[in-house]
């Protein structure tokens, strides 16, 4: 069964199907009808790293298809009497039918896929990739806007450390739209995911410190990822460089949606969550049927 490490692992024909399969999950949720397509599984949820959405969308969107999600949380397991991370997921792997791992070292998750023999999702690890997110990222943006093909779509914020950037970078550049890479100088995307995505779709991708939003369609705005940082205080110093305003906010078109991976922290003022154009919420909800659609095809293979 395929593992989903990575958005360097499918094509663009494998992205479109989960998008048009996370479709059909959002139809038959909002009928509220039971689904048995994964009766009788067992979706392990593995995380040691924090996380509110990623793992509760997760168990909901097992418990959606039918399957029965396990919670494991790295604090309170054996892993703090020394069981090692090797014979955590052999064990896991014993239990389950998917093993879903969010881990704070990049890589680890890849580690697990060559120790389990079941399928292995990555959750986030570290500074590295964050595919899933990327999925539901690019579904809402084509909810939202009928294509992706020629928008324009900044990402602000925190580009060098938030592994949810580096993916959607690469989806943005495979489906086409023009993107905007905005940040403070230290806090710039890695220069091998930005050149990756233009040598492999020729991806049109600017990179500048000032934020401007005169044709921008889609803003994604992303936290200072403070827990990557060696030093606390250096996190704080960013983070003040890139907090928007509801003044910029307000004399942006009023055709540009905002997106954000989430948490948010202080990058938007509290009172834009209810301007229309704020629509993170809805993307958080959406994590639901894009991850219904993944571990559909993680588990049975199609
Ligand atoms: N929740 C996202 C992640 O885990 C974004 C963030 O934490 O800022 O990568
Ligand atoms: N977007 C996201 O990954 O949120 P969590 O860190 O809460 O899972």
């Amino acid at each position: 069964m395929p593992d989903l490490l990575s958005v360097y692992d499918f094509d663009k024909r494998e992205a479109d199907a989960y998008l048009s399969e996370a479709s059909k999950m959002e139809v038959l949720l909002r009928k509220g009808k039971p689904l048995r397509t994964l009766s009788g599984k067992i979706v392990a949820n593995l995380f040691f790293e924090s996380s509110t959405r990623t793992n509760f969308s997760f168990q909901a969107a097992a418990a959606r298809l039918g399957a029965t999600p396990l919670a494991f949380y790295s604090d309170k397991s054996s892993a703090q009497k020394g069981e090692t991370y090797a014979d955590t997921i052999q064990m896991m792997d014993g239990y389950a039918d998917c093993l879903v791992i969010r881990h704070p070292s990049p890589g680890m998750p890849q580690l697990a896929a060559e120790i389990a023999n079941h399928p292995v999702i990555n959750a986030g690890d570290g500074g590295n990739q964050h595919p899933t997110q990327a999925l539901i990222d690019i579904y809402t943006i084509k909810k939202l806007k009928g294509k992706i093909d020629g928008l324009n779509v900044t990402l602000m914020g925190d580009l060098k450390h938030a592994r949810a950037m580096r993916s959607l970078l690469h989806l943005l550049a495979m489906y086409g739209a023009n993107a905007t890479l905005c940040s403070p100088a230290l806090l710039a995307m890695g220069p091998e995911v930005v050149s990756r995505a233009k040598k492999e779709f020729g991806a049109s991708i600017k990179e500048t410190t000032k934020p401007s939003f005169a044709k921008c369609d889609i803003l994604y705005v992303c936290r200072v990822q403070r827990e990557r940082f060696a030093d606390p205080d250096e996190a704080l110093r960013m983070a003040s460089e890139f907090r928007l305003s509801m003044g910029s906010l307000r004399a942006a078109p009023k055709s540009m949606a905002v997106l954000h991976p989430l948490p948010k922290i202080d990058e938007l003022p509290k009172e834009f969550d209810s301007d229309a154009r704020a629509k993170y919420f809805e993307q958080a909800k959406n994590g639901v049927p894009v991850r219904m659609a993944i571990l559909k095809r993680c588990v049975l293979g199609k």
